[in-house]
């Protein structure tokens, strides 16, 4: 069993992962908290598959269990479904020591997260992350929340787990389309740490080496959160390929995926990186055929979409604080006005 410690000023924890060991998480659980009952929130998809499961984990423990179950999707992360969890957590008497156990993709766990922050001023949270985008990204860091209509994550918190679970085998069951949008995230990975990481996407081995690739993954995330907990600096190397991502999005009216568009951008990142000085042109190239690999055809040129990533919300007054890459593995944050950004970019 492969274990991360996430080292933090306070409130450090680990990520464990453990192919197949769903039915073991309770074993791990037990001891880090001293409450006796546990909310397993879901989403009715995972619930189908892997609800059983986690339940008679948890009940072999001694912990009394209680189930919230959402309706899976975006669309539930709103403040309603959130005042939905509360309200189960107080129906059930819930009180300091006890644990919401999130179990499912990135919905699930920023959802569940921001109702364990919130309810009594924060209670045990456990994160069982079964999405690829919620083993590698949103199930570590601590950032958690739901929608407003005004737009996604208004209302949220910084809030740490006591433990993440991962067990890759849940991945057998995740829709392709899910499957890509983790995928993204992970080929931003790759480029941003190099190394091995590179070398498993590069080599097309992702589903070989399934365990040993989130989990590299898994660890660059870490780092970096581990660096900076409030995203004040390193933490927005993690926008690598989000700010054209992002405007590819919003030009196909969100028909592309975010995991696609992601991927699309930083194939127009790495293009415009092998104009700045010092850039390793060869590495560059690389990168470029790794990703070619998967599809990384944008159908927008760059050109088009200036406009849309200049009215992003991460593109502040004076410019566009921009991750280039410089070679695989070594990437950097630059701030750029416009001119210099268009110029980059087409
Ligand atoms: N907190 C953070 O730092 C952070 C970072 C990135 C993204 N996010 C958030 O994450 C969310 C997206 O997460 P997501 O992509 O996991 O979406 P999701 O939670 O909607 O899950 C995707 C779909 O896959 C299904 N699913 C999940 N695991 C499955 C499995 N093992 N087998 C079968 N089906 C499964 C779900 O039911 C859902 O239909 C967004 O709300 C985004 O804002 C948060």
């Amino acid at each position: 069993m492969k274990k991360i410690r996430v080292k933090l000023k306070k409130n450090s924890y680990d990520i464990v992962f453990a192919k197949g060991g769903l039915s073991r998480v309770g074993k791990r659980i037990r001891p880090l908290v001293k409450g006796k009952n546990a909310m397993i929130v879901t989403d009715d998809n995972v619930a189908r598959l892997y609800l059983d499961t986690l339940r008679r984990s948890l009940e072999k423990q001694g912990f009394n269990v209680f189930e919230k179950v959402v309706a899976s999707g975006e669309q539930s992360k709103t403040a309603e479904t959130y005042l939905e969890i509360i309200d189960a957590l107080g129906r059930a008497e819930f009180l300091r020591d006890d644990t919401v156990v999130a179990l499912g993709g990135g919905v699930v766990g920023d959802m569940a997260g921001f109702a364990a922050a919130t309810y009594m001023r924060g209670i045990n949270l456990v994160q069982v992350p079964t999405s690829l985008l919620a083993m590698i990204d949103s199930s570590i860091g601590g950032k958690v929340g739901v929608d407003l209509i005004y737009g996604k994550n208004l209302l949220g918190a910084f809030y740490q787990p006591k433990l993440v679970f991962v067990d890759v085998a849940t991945l057998k069951t995740l829709p392709e389309r899910e499957w890509q949008n983790g995928l993204g995230e992970g080929l931003k990975y790759a480029i941003l740490e190099g190394g091995r990481l590179f070398d498993i996407v590069n080599g097309e081995t992702v589903n070989e080496d399934l365990e040993e690739f989130v989990s590299l993954c898994a660890a660059y995330k870490a780092k970096i959160v581990e660096q900076d907990e409030r995203e004040a600096g390193p933490r927005r190397l993690l926008n690598l390929g989000h700010t054209l991502g992002h405007a590819i999005e919003k030009k196909s009216g969100f028909e592309i995926p975010h995991g696609e568009a992601v991927k699309y951008g930083l194939k127009l990142v790495l293009q415009a990186s092998k104009r700045l000085e010092g850039a390793d042109a060869d590495d560059l190239n690389r990168a470029l055929d790794m990703l070619a690999k998967y599809g990384a055809d944008c159908p927008y040129g760059a050109n088009e979409l200036l406009s849309l990533a200049r009215n992003d919300k991460k593109a502040e007054d004076e410019g566009i604080n921009a991750v280039f890459v410089k070679k695989i593995g070594e990437c950097f944050v630059k701030k750029t006005d416009f001119e210099e950004f268009n110029r980059l970019f087409d």
